[in-house]
């Protein structure tokens, strides 16, 4: 779960990887790095700790020079955050550069093996040992299609890689194996990163690479190998993704402009394309058993899809956690349907599940934004959340936008014509929601100060619960639990002392009378209660207003206070919401 960029053509590669490793930054910002090869064949390295802007920073940025290059944005894994273990790395004779992202599982079989015919490591990284293989092959093999197959069948684990060679200038070479790799096509060069908004910028043309295959780039052509050296014809996509999406316009963070453009999110979510929808909805209909797998936020929006089939479509479905489901691989057979649900389509725990239930002949199929992913490859049908790249690592209108088709879909099988039609409402709902802005703003100023935060609801709204929780512990890092509201009273209220603040999610439906009796216990205890309800009580301390709507679009209009709640407290604790420590936004590890 880095990100890597490569550039070969005839322009200055230092700024537009620049740019490019901004768009990435959301794949980690533990460390930042660029390499070049210029005109004499050499190759040049800057790096440092520390997020993207930390590396713009440095003066020698402004002397590499090169029209083919490297960069890398990391999220460690092998090795801490250091200088030294920043990506690009080099090989001993500096006649190699690579940027990686996964994990190289045999590196340290590997490196014994280097060490021992001289090569020298300076970093604790498993990535390392590919720019000295790469350095050690292509010696014997003097040609960098055979060398890079000889590197490929060396190497075991889950990875990406672009590499430079001294000895081969303007030449760019890539291999996947389970972590994303996209070509992108300009005109006079090209591209390779972990994301086309690397380069989406330049070009909207790309190839995604499969697992298993390598690609040689220069600044005129693109060839696609097997890992065995054979030509692979690939054809282009174009892909839609305006380039204005990605920037954070008026907004401070892109986790605010998330949240606010979850009025149009909520509503691109319901445009599929109809065939689609028949497919999906067909295999829903004919699978003797129903599975919906995910990890984090994505695993919340399965928790309330569990809830809105069995409502409105009578469908019994079982939520499994994708990193979990190993223990329950058994339970399926060959009439299942896994539902993969994935913001990026990239999580490792996500691929492994379906990886394993389409090993046992089950048919997945998904809910996912970013198209091109492995996971929309990996199913047999897929729903596209439509909602535009996510940047902010903490998933906001992706969330929403899962809950809509989860919405749809269950609404649809159950033949809901009515509420499927009310859907439509929702955008204006949310636009109304979104005015609580300024007063979300004053209620974190005043509770961000908080040790432990707790959310509560019933039936639907518990998984808001466990969401609104699962937000602010990743934005603000205050400690936070979500909980079935009728639950409380079996233990966690012996945690409730005086101006300890529960979020309570009560609109008027049919759990609002018991929501408000459990509201009104942890009152009883000192408690203090922020209500997010579409009636005002005296139970609550602050009260949060959504607008009245159909019982199933309330989770939709939830999320949006909770996801300000966080964002907000973030902010009075002078924390970046767009890069909480610790995190990024694909986990591409298991
Ligand atoms: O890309 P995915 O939806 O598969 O990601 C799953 C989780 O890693 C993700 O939802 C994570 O929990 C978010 N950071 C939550 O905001």
């Amino acid at each position: 779960m880095c990100g890597i960029m490569g550039y070969v053509g005839d322009r200055e590669a230092t700024s537009i990887l620049l740019d490019g490793l901004r768009r990435l930054e959301y794949r980690g910002y533990d460390s930042a790095g660029i390499s070049t090869l210029d005109s004499n064949r050499k190759i040049h390295v800057v790096k440092d700790v520390g997020k993207v802007e930390q590396l713009a920073q440095k003066a020698e940025l402004s002397g590499l020079r090169g029209i083919a290059g490297l960069a890398h944005t990391r999220w460690a894994t092998h090795g801490g955050v250091t200088m030294l273990n920043a990506h690009p790395h080099l090989s001993c004779n500096r006649e190699v550069t690579i940027v990686h992202n996964g994990i190289i599982e045999n590196y340290l079989e590997l490196r014994r093996d280097l060490d021992a015919k001289g090569h020298l490591f300076v970093s604790d990284t498993d990535s390392e040992v590919i720019a000295h293989l790469v350095e050690a092959v292509y010696r014997n093999k003097k040609d960098v299609l055979p060398a890079l197959t000889d590197v490929v069948r060396q190497l075991k684990g889950a990875y990406a890689f672009a590499a430079i060679l001294a000895d081969a200038p303007n030449v760019m070479v890539g291999a996947r194996q389970d972590a994303p790799l996209v070509v992108g096509l300009g005109n006079g060069e090209n591209f390779l990163a972990s994301d086309a908004l690397a380069f989406i910028g330049h070009t909207d043309r790309v190839i995604f690479l499969d697992n298993r295959e390598l690609v040689l780039l220069t600044e005129k052509n693109v060839t696609i190998y097997d890992f065995e050296g054979n030509v692979k014809q690939k054809p282009a996509t174009q892909i839609a993704w305006e380039l204005g999406s990605v920037s954070r316009r008026e907004f401070e963070h892109y986790t605010l402009k998330e949240i606010h453009e979850q009025k149009e999110t909520v509503l691109q979510a319901l445009r599929q394309d109809p065939r689609s929808v028949d497919v999906f909805v067909d295999a829903l209909e004919r699978a003797g058993k129903v599975y919906i797998t995910g990890c984090g936020t994505s695993f919340h929006a399965a928790l309330l899809a569990k809830l809105l089939f069995t409502t409105y479509a009578k469908i019994p479905v079982e939520v499994l956690l994708s990193s979990e489901f190993d223990q329950y691989e058994e339970l399926l057979d060959k009439k299942a349907l896994l539902i993969a649900v994935s913001q990026s389509g990239e999580t490792a725990d996500v691929l492994s599940a379906v990886k394993a239930a389409r090993k046992m002949g089950v048919k997945v199929c998904s809910i996912v934004n970013a198209m091109g992913s492995t996971l929309v490859r990996e199913s047999e049908c897929t729903l596209l959340n439509n909602c535009g790249p996510e940047i902010g690592v903490a998933a906001t209108k992706s969330f929403t936008s899962q809950l809509m088709i989860f919405n749809m879909l269950a609404l649809r099988l159950g033949q809901r014509e009515a509420e499927l039609s009310d859907l439509w409402s929702t955008g204006r709902l949310v636009e109304k929601t979104l005015g609580l802005d300024a007063q979300i703003q004053e209620i974190a100023d005043r509770l961000h100060v908080a040790n432990d935060f707790y959310f509560v609801g019933r039936s639907l709204h518990h998984p808001l619960a466990l969401e609104g929780a699962l937000k602010l512990k990743e934005l603000s890092y205050i400690h936070a639990e979500g909980m079935a509201a009728g639950e409380l009273k079996h233990g966690s209220l012996a945690l409730i002392s005086e101006g300890v603040p529960v979020v309570v999610l009560n609109p008027e439906d049919g759990t609002y009378g018991d929501t408000l009796s459990n509201a009104s216990e942890v009152k009883a205890r000192g408690g203090r209660i922020i209500g997010v309800s579409t009636k005002p009580s005296k139970v609550y301390d602050e009260y949060i207003e959504i607008p009245v709507a159909a019982p199933n679009i309330y989770p939709v209009l939830e999320a949006v206070p909770l996801q300000m709640l966080a964002y907000y407290a973030a902010v009075s604790r002078q924390q970046n919401p767009d890069y909480p420590r610790n995190l990024a936004k694909s986990v591409t590890v298991k």
